[in-house]
């Protein structure tokens, strides 16, 4: 069993998105739903048994670049990458209470780098964005520092972190060391790099383009990436080397009595 958190953490992540929050609030009701279904004992079982994989973050740090008056300075930066990993650790420790012990996650990838934010600064069309760059690595050096609080408090949590900035970015500078020929090109969208987010917009006043073979491209759209890709990370966070996906890969977490 899986419970997958995608979307952001806070409520002002303006995009589609169901926030942490909510998502908490719907996986206590299908354990509850669970528990009436199969009782006590076989729902501990499960919830005590299964992987909780987050990945979770990517949009509020990205979002928060279009409030930047809020963001200038380290400080305001440092904060909201607190509350963001706060918001992230609480949630983790509300699913340990209900039974959860074994957890993965992935560091926030590569999202500065992503055709989205590589077109901003239309003076550097196709390089990373730094405000972004900046929020996202300070989130991911201090992101290990809570899963290892949580390992100290919480007895017999277990967790994966695969290190998704590393991966993605070497993918985008490395495209054909991986089987592409575009890192940061979207496949559907349009503008520079394709990288406008109008992908399956056919309106008035707004057309795409789609590229002839998606296998050949990292990102699908601006920021979401295609299937052959997708599947690359699986494997990586499935049975990556430590020093991709510690202390433990989700393989030798589901091996786990
Ligand atoms: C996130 O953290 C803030 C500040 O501690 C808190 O007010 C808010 O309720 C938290 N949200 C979630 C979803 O935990
Ligand atoms: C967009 O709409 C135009 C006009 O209706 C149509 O000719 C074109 O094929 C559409 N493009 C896509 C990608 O659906
Ligand atoms: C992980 O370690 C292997 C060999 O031990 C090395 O080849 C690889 O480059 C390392 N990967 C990263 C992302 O550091």
């Amino acid at each position: 069993m899986e419970c997958r958190s995608f979307g952001g953490i806070l409520f002002r992540t303006v995009v589609l998105v169901i926030d942490l929050g909510t998502q908490l609030k719907s996986f206590k009701t299908v354990k509850r739903r669970v528990r009436s279904a199969l009782g006590e004992a076989e729902t501990k079982r499960i919830f005590s048994r299964a992987v909780y994989l987050f990945n979770i973050g990517g949009n509020d740090l990205f979002y928060a670049l279009f409030q930047t008056s809020s963001l200038v300075n380290l400080n305001a930066k440092q904060k909201l990458v607190d509350l963001i990993i706060g918001n992230t650790t609480s949630v983790v420790e509300e699913v340990y209470k209900m039974g959860g012990r074994k957890f993965g996650f992935l560091n926030v990838g590569a999202y500065d780098c992503a055709p989205a934010a590589s077109i901003l600064d239309t003076a550097n069309i196709g390089s990373c964005n730094k405000p972004v760059t900046e929020l996202i690595d300070l989130h991911n050096k201090k992101f290990p520092d809570g899963l290892r609080r949580l390992q100290r408090e919480l007895s017999g949590f277990k967790y994966a972190l695969h290190d998704y900035r590393t991966s993605l970015l070497d993918r985008i500078n490395n495209p054909s060391k991986y089987g592409f020929k575009e890192g940061n090109k979207a496949c559907c969208g349009s503008g520079p790099l394709r990288g406008m987010p109008t992908c399956g917009i056919n309106q008035t006043g707004l057309s795409y383009e789609l590229c002839e073979d998606v296998t050949n491209y990292l990102f699908f759209d601006s920021a979401h990436l295609t299937e052959k890709a997708h599947r690359q990370f699986a494997e990586l966070i499935w049975s990556g080397p430590p020093n991709v996906t510690g202390p433990y890969n989700l393989k030798a977490l589901f091996e786990l009595n």
